[in-house]
């Protein structure tokens, strides 16, 4: 790693590099803006419960601890597995991609490094696999 490539992961650099909290809730509530109007979204946000910024403000929370910064969610909200949270619901390989083009395109909106944008699709791809096997897919 040179200076000017952070080795995000480590201690809170992605919590940093996304712009602490205002840049998380930023990405999320674009996330859930753009899911409201995704034609290829429109299975997985009838699946939510109808109050975007509840469930914009609860991902946001999430990804505030899940990228090293303060845990949030469960501050706020109790202890959650992200794969038990989602095994309720019918979530196949279309539905992943749908979640992670609404992420891809939310991220590319806001001022991050290109390099974290990168980073943090293929980091979110993790859980939304494990998400997957959760639902039985
Ligand atoms: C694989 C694609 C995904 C789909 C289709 C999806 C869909 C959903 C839906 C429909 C809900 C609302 C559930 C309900 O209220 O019954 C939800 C909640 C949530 N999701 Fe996902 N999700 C996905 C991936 C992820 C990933 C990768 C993360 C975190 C890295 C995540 C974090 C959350 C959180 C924190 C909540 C709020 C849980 C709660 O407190 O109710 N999701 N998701």
């Amino acid at each position: 790693m040179t200076d000017d490539q952070p080795s995000y992961g480590t201690s809170d650099t992605s919590y940093q590099a996304a712009g602490e909290l205002s840049g998380l809730i930023n990405l999320c509530d674009e996330f859930y803006r753009i899911m409201a109007v995704s034609a290829e979204a429109k299975v997985i946000y009838a699946m939510h419960p109808g109050d975007d910024n509840l469930s914009s403000k609860k991902l946001a929370y999430f990804l505030s601890g899940w990228l090293g910064g303060p845990k949030l969610y469960r501050e706020n909200f109790g202890a959650i597995n992200i794969p038990c949270a989602h095994a309720h619901l019918p979530i196949s390989t279309s539905e992943r991609d749908a979640w992670i083009n609404c992420m891809r395109k939310a991220a590319a909106m806001q001022p991050y490094a290109d390099a974290f944008k990168i980073y943090l699709i293929e980091q979110l791809k993790v859980p939304a696999g494990r998400i997957l096997q959760a639902c039985g897919n």
